[in-house]
């Protein structure tokens, strides 16, 4: 099953999103196997963005994810990568549609909220980045969607 990792960002945090956010993906049918809130150190923020070590905005980048608590998630689901990015919306809050995440709660490309893998690949790097193997649950449970 693909897994990816989603994180309220600090901004999202501050501002008491955890709740609803969560409950959106749970809504949308995807399961959540791990979770924590935590505060990132720069080893991890700097491994996490490390492809984007060269822009511009690499350091306002650091400094923004490590300067409060993070909510840190994995979550499991069909085609959940490319699912919760829709979910989630454009990366700058001006391109994001109404209904999505970035599009109802987010101002600017640097506070937006909310982060997810890019690719199953990057997934797989992020979640050991923030998580042990034996902290993420079986995922056992089945999920009841309508009408099933
Ligand atoms: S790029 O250049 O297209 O590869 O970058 P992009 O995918 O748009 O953004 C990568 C992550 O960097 C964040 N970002 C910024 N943070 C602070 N300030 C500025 N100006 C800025 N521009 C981009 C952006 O929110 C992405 O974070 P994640 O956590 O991956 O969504």
């Amino acid at each position: 099953m693909e897994k990816t990792y989603l994180m309220v960002k600090p901004d999202g945090v501050r501002r008491q999103l955890v709740g609803k956010l969560v409950q959106r993906f749970e809504d949308k049918g995807f399961q959540l196997i791990a979770a924590k809130m935590f505060r990132m150190t720069r080893e991890q923020a700097e491994y996490h963005y490390e492809e984007h070590k060269d822009k511009p905005f690499f350091g306002e980048l650091v400094e923004f994810i490590t300067s409060g608590s993070v909510f840190g998630m994995v979550w499991q689901g069909e085609n959940i990568v490319a699912l919760s990015r829709a979910m989630m919306g454009k990366t700058n809050p001006l391109d994001a549609a109404p209904g999505t995440i970035r599009g109802d709660y987010a101002l600017n490309t640097g506070n937006n909220i909310i982060h997810g893998s890019d690719s199953p690949q990057s997934a797989e790097r992020e979640i050991s980045n923030f998580f042990r193997p034996e902290e993420l649950a079986a995922g056992d449970y089945p999920v009841r969607m309508p009408g099933s």
